[in-house]
């Protein structure tokens, strides 16, 4: 296939649904051979390739990274996107639901990455894009775990794109704002009156409207490219302006 990932491949974790899907799809759309790790890889479009995998499970993505590069011969480009939210204060949040949302969320995108770096290490166009949030940024009320872990995915960007420049792997990281996906729609559902709260919710966005995952794919997307070759530890909002202005 042709086009500006011509002959790179690239995993997207959770790429079954909502930005993690637009992003492989549009990577695919780009020339790139794409390889999706998810707890459910079904559904895909035929020319994505699916594999099961659970980022909080070291065994799991192990085998799932190295049959990715069995299959496609290397990995160029690693999205890590497979997320979970959480919802209350630090009052709220059970030890073992802190250990969870910390173990999916932050070292579920460690855990990919260091299995995915022998690789990385040898492609020419290597580059690790990093899912973070708004949360990161801002004090959103009642979501102290699931902030601190995109905050943790923030820093952890950093970290990484310090360690690994000299060895010719970027990595940078987007902050969505609310994003019209099932995980959204999922939260819409549990409240008592859905169309009022997403009414609330575009009211919130600057631009008067939730973003699209296809907007954060193109975020994404960009940044994993050899068009942002000389771009790393760098931080990409995609809100609206809910963050900045
Ligand atoms: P989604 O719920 O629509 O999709 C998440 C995907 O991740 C699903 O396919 C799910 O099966 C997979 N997944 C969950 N746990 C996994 C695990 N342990 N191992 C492998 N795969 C797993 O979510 P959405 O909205 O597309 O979010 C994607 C990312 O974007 C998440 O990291 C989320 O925190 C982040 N984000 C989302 C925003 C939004 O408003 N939707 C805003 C800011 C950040």
């Amino acid at each position: 296939m042709s086009g500006e990932f011509a002959g790179l491949t690239a995993i997207v974790t959770g790429g079954s649904s909502g930005i993690g899907r637009a992003s492989a799809e549009e990577l695919r759309a780009r020339g790139a051979r794409v390889a999706v790790l998810d707890l459910d890889p079904s559904g895909l479009a035929d020319d994505i390739a699916g594999f099961a995998a659970d980022v909080s499970d070291r065994a799991s993505v192990a085998s799932a990274v190295a049959a990715v590069a069995d299959t496609f011969g290397g990995i160029d480009v690693v999205v890590n996107n497979a997320g979970i939210g959480a919802t209350g204060t630090v009052a709220d949040n059970t030890d073992d639901e802190w250990r969870r949302v910390l173990d999916v969320n932050v070292v579920g995108m460690a855990r990919v990455v260091s299995e995915a770096l022998p690789w990385l290490r040898r492609s020419e166009h290597a580059s690790v894009v990093n899912v973070s949030s708004i949360a990161a940024l801002n004090g959103l009320p009642g979501r102290a775990l699931y902030s601190a872990s995109k905050g943790a995915v923030l820093s952890l960007t950093l970290a990484m794109a310090t360690d690994h420049v000299r060895e010719g792997v970027r990595v940078n990281c987007v902050c969505p704002g609310t994003a019209d996906t099932p995980w959204v729609g999922r939260l819409l559902a549990q409240a008592d009156d859905p169309a009022a709260e997403r009414a609330a919710l575009r009211a919130r966005q600057p631009i008067g409207r939730l973003v699209t995952p296809q907007e954060v794919a193109n975020a994404i997307v960009y940044l994993a490219s050899p068009r942002a070759g000389s771009t790393t530890g760098t931080v990409l909002d995609v809100d609206g302006g809910v963050t900045r202005l």
